[in-house]
Order: structure tokens, then C-alpha cells, then sequence
């Protein structure tokens, strides 16, 4: 059934491709984001009738609010919530630094928080709503690039869990869609088989928006060997996953 969903982060990457995939089935998608001008290109080559956004920062309360104000305007009601504008830097060259750690603590945590704040009372009044934070297998145990990133997407994971057990008897579903190493703009890795296309994964999760799992995998064999590897102590896995990258 043709639905309105809201894409975080839809100006590349995964959120652009997914924003791609889910307007040719024949949805409609709002994407935000700050680069206004990769917004911009994409209402042109999706067409101004399915594909609409606000250009501007998740931590600013008035991206939020100009989006919703908006979408109520022209009758976009957003069904599914995904949640997937996130940074990734290093806060660990050349030593640890705490004004990376918070700004990603800010984009990765706060940020998909106060998207769910500011779209839950309208998902409580029609008892109906699905947010799917892009979260990843770095959020499994920590890894030698950076501090900030696993601790900020296991923190938002955890926070969907909460979400998820408190609302989801008043119809709202909260889903956490671990993702393994895609090739984007964020991942730095070799390009290994291990790494997924984006189109790949964009497809993966448009085929998962209706589902009521609270975690999904994807894609299988990376997150697999991800899941199985927590066997492992964190120095050890350290090593070996150094050799994929
Ligand atoms: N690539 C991977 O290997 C991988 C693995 C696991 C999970 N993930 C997750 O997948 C999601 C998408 O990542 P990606 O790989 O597609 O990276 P990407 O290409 O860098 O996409 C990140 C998106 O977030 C947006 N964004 C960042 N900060 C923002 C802010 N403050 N306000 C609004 N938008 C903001 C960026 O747009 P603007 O710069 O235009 O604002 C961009 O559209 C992320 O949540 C990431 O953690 C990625």
C-alpha cells in the first residue's frame, strides 16, 4: 500500500538510495537533510509529487517543526519514520577528541531522539506510526577507529528498545535495522565482499518497512559473522576485523 515516509538523512548514501527505491514503488518520501542542494536534485529526478523535503540540521527544533508544519499543509502523513542521518569521525586522531565525541553523541543519539519527539504526538493520536533507526553492527562493541560512533548508535539502539517497550501497545512500532559495512561516503574500509552496494541495502530495508520485528539484520552474512564474533574478546576482534579494512 502507497505510504508517506519521512527519510533522515536522504541527501546520500543509504537514505538516498532508499529514497529512490521507495518512490518507485510508488510511495511517497520526504527527505530531510542540511545539503540543499543534493535535496534539490533529487525532487528533480524523482518528481515534485513524490519526492518533497526540508533542507536543514535534525538538532535544530525548527527543521523538525518546519517539516511537520509543512507536511500537514499539503496532507503528507507520515506513516514510517526512518531514521538515518548519522556522522561518523574519527575522535581519535591524533588523541582523543570531545568536541567530535559530542557532535556525534548530537547526531547520531540526540538527533534521531528528537525526531521521534517531535512526530510522537501525532503518531499516539492516530495510533499509528513505525520509526527504523539505520543503526549498525559498530554498535555491538567498540572498534579501533573511534569512541564516539559504536557508543552513539548501541545509546539510540537502546533508546528504540525503550521507545518500543513503552509504546508499542498504543500501535507505534520501533525497529532497529543493524546494518553491516555499505560502500558510502561513511564507510572507510577496503571494498571487500563484505561490503554491501547501497542500492542493495536500500532495497533489503524497503522490503522490511512493514515489518513488526523489533531488530533486523542486514545484510546477513556480514551481521552474521558480527553477531557470532561477540564470542570473540574485544582485542581479538579487533585483529581480525583490521584485516577486512
Ligand atoms: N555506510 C556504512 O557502512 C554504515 C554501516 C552501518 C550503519 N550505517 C548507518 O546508515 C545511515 C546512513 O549512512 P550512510 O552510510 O548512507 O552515510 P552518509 O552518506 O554520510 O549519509 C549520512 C546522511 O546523514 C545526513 N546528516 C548528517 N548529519 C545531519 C544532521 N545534523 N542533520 C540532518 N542530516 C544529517 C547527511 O546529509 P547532510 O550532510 O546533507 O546533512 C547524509 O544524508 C547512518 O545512520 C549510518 O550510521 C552506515
Amino acid at each position: 500500500m502507497p505510504t508517506d515516509i519521512l527519510i533522515t538523512g536522504a541527501s546520500s548514501g543509504i537514505g538516498r538510495s532508499l529514497a529512490e527505491e521507495l518512490v518507485k514503488q510508488g510511495h511517497r518520501v520526504w527527505g530531510i537533510a542540511r545539503r540543499n542542494d543534493l535535496l534539490e536534485s533529487l525532487k528533480n529526478q524523482l518528481g515534485d509529487k513524490k519526492f518533497f523535503y526540508t533542507a536543514g540540521n535534525i538538532l535544530d527544533r525548527e527543521t523538525l517543526i518546519e517539516a511537520k508544519n509543512t507536511m500537514e499543509q499539503i496532507g503528507f502523513k507520515p506513516a514510517v519514520f526512518i531514521l538515518g542521518a548519522a556522522t561518523f569521525e574519527s575522535d581519535l586522531e591524533p588523541n582523543f577528541q570531545i568536541e567530535i565525541f559530542k557532535k556525534t553523541i548530537d547526531t547520531n543519539l540526540i538527533g534521531p531522539i528528537s525526531t521521534i519527539e517531535a512526530f510522537l504526538p501525532v503518531c499516539l493520536t492516530n495510533k499509528q506510526g513505525h520509526f527504523i533507526l539505520l543503526s549498525s553492527i559498530a554498535s555491538f562493541r567498540p572498534n579501533r577507529k573511534g569512541i564516539a560512533y559504536p557508543a552513539s548508535k548501541a545509546a539510540a539502539s537502546l533508546a528504540l528498545r525503550g521507545f518500543n517497550l513503552h509504546y508499542r501497545s498504543q500501535g507505534l512500532l520501533f525497529t532497529n535495522i543493524y546494518l553491516g559495512p555499505v560502500a558510502t561516503s561513511m564507510w572507510e574500509g577496503k571494498k571487500s565482499f563484505l561490503v554491501a552496494n547501497p542500492k542493495f541495502i536500500a532495497k533489503a530495508i524497503s522490503r522490511r518497512i512493514d515489518s513488526r520485528r523489533q531488530s533486523i539484520y542486514l545484510p546477513f552474512f556480514s551481521t552474521f559473522l558480527a553477531r557470532i564474533s561477540l564470542l570473540l574478546p574485544d582485542k581479538l576482534y579487533a585483529i581480525i576485523s583490521g584485516l577486512f579494512k
